[in-house]
């Protein structure tokens, strides 16, 4: 049994090898994100920089000459290996429960029949080339592969795989990202009671079921481009007692109506997007926000500030090894500009500190040494 998260009957079962392995890939990175990866930072203080600085009379400036040198290092290449090998390690071991339940799991799916559904696109549908081109992150078929009639395999996958890949930190349901927004919008929006709300890029709709509990009233609808997920999304939310309507579009041009929701939001999207993405999804999600509506994101925006080239440089190694192409040239976007851009007012966009949602509903039940988190993170806000 999968003791990593709140059971609930569309997860895979996990049996008792399958939990070893998945323990084992969770301990190990969290081994080599709290005991392996500051000695990077110290080779490179301690071995490579002086030796640089020795040989050109300075420092290395900027990333790019930082990692020249620091690819060469021994301490690095070790932990960059291991670190791409439990990448791997992960969806390997998440992808064997997947596999030797998923006939079991579509016939399931497919007899939970609440109120919560999935529409999806016809054949002429195109999942965007930043999709289709590389697995983002490394997992095999991405969201959007079907290989398996009415295929829920990459939604089994993403959701098993969440709390291995965040170490413990993406909550008890997977829902960190969504609460995060939620509390943020329920906190700083109270006198708003939204009636239409959607999730841009809702995967399983792990994201979006937490507007569906703290606005039960309201329609909250989850677009995203993968069909698995979304499939997988519905069955979900039906198996949990909670009603999305999710469907599969493109958030950059969608068939909602002008002027349509109260709040838009979206958590982990934009990095697994492309630059012209950026401006269509801002776009797009001013058209269907009606006026007087709130729009949040949570993702790794240009205020990232890294202070120093060794940590820009670390702080890339998802761009290289990760198949997380965009992420670098999303923290490079002047973020405000280009929401003014897209048509918000400039004194109505902001960046806001608000808590990150996981530290009250993690487990440690056990693995040990989970890391517990209460810290704030940024999001993203404007208004129409
Ligand atoms: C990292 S996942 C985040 C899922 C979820 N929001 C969460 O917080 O865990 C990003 C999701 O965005 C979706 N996505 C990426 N580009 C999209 C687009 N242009 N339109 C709709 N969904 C998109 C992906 O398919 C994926 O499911």
């Amino acid at each position: 049994m999968n003791h990593r998260q709140t059971p609930h009957s569309m997860l895979p079962d996990v049996d008792h090898d399958e939990n070893a392995r998945q323990d084992f890939v969770m301990n190990f990175r969290q081994h080599l994100a709290h005991n392996v990866n500051p000695g990077t930072t110290l080779a490179y203080e301690q071995r490579v920089e002086p030796a640089f600085e020795k040989e050109h009379g300075r420092k290395p400036e900027g990333h790019d000459e930082v990692r020249k040198v620091m690819t060469k290092d021994p301490y690095y290449q070790i932990w960059s290996a291991m670190q791409r090998n439990s990448q791997m390690m992960m969806w390997d071991s998440v992808i064997d429960s997947v596999e030797r339940t998923l006939p079991d799991m579509i016939d399931q799916a497919r007899g939970l029949n609440g109120p919560s559904s999935a529409r999806l696109a016809d054949e002429s549908f195109e999942v965007p080339r930043y999709h289709t081109s590389y697995d983002i992150h490394l997992q095999p078929g991405g969201y959007h592969t079907d290989s398996a009639t009415e295929d829920i395999a990459a939604g089994m996958i993403y959701d098993t795989a969440v709390p291995i890949y965040a170490l413990g930190m993406m909550g008890q349901e997977n829902d960190a990202t969504g609460e995060t927004i939620v509390n943020f919008y329920k906190t700083n929006y109270a006198h708003h009671t939204p009636k239409r709300v959607l999730d841009l890029g809702c995967a399983i709709g792990n994201s979006t079921v937490p507007w569906a509990k703290a606005y039960p009233d309201a329609e909250v609808y989850g677009i995203d481009v993968g069909a698995p997920c979304l499939r997988y999304g519905a069955a979900r939310a039906n198996a949990i007692g909670h009603t999305l309507h999710l469907s599969q579009q493109n958030a950059e041009q969608t068939d909602f109506p002008d002027n349509h929701f109260d709040v838009i939001g979206s958590a982990l999207l934009f990095h697994e997007t492309s630059r012209s993405a950026v401006t269509n999804i801002m776009t797009e999600a001013y058209r269907i926000l009606k006026p007087g509506g709130v729009m949040v994101h949570m993702d790794a925006f240009g205020h990232v500030e890294t202070t120093t080239p060794i940590q820009e440089f670390l702080s890339t190694w998802e761009v290289f090894n990760n198949n997380e192409y965009f992420l670098k040239q999303l923290r490079c976007i002047n973020i405000i500009d280009e929401v003014e851009s897209c048509g918000f007012d400039r004194d109505k966009i902001a960046f806001k500190q608000t808590p990150y949602m996981t530290g009250t509903r993690a487990t440690n039940e056990g693995v040990a040494g989970y890391m517990m988190g209460f810290w704030d993170v940024n999001v993203l806000v404007a208004e129409k």
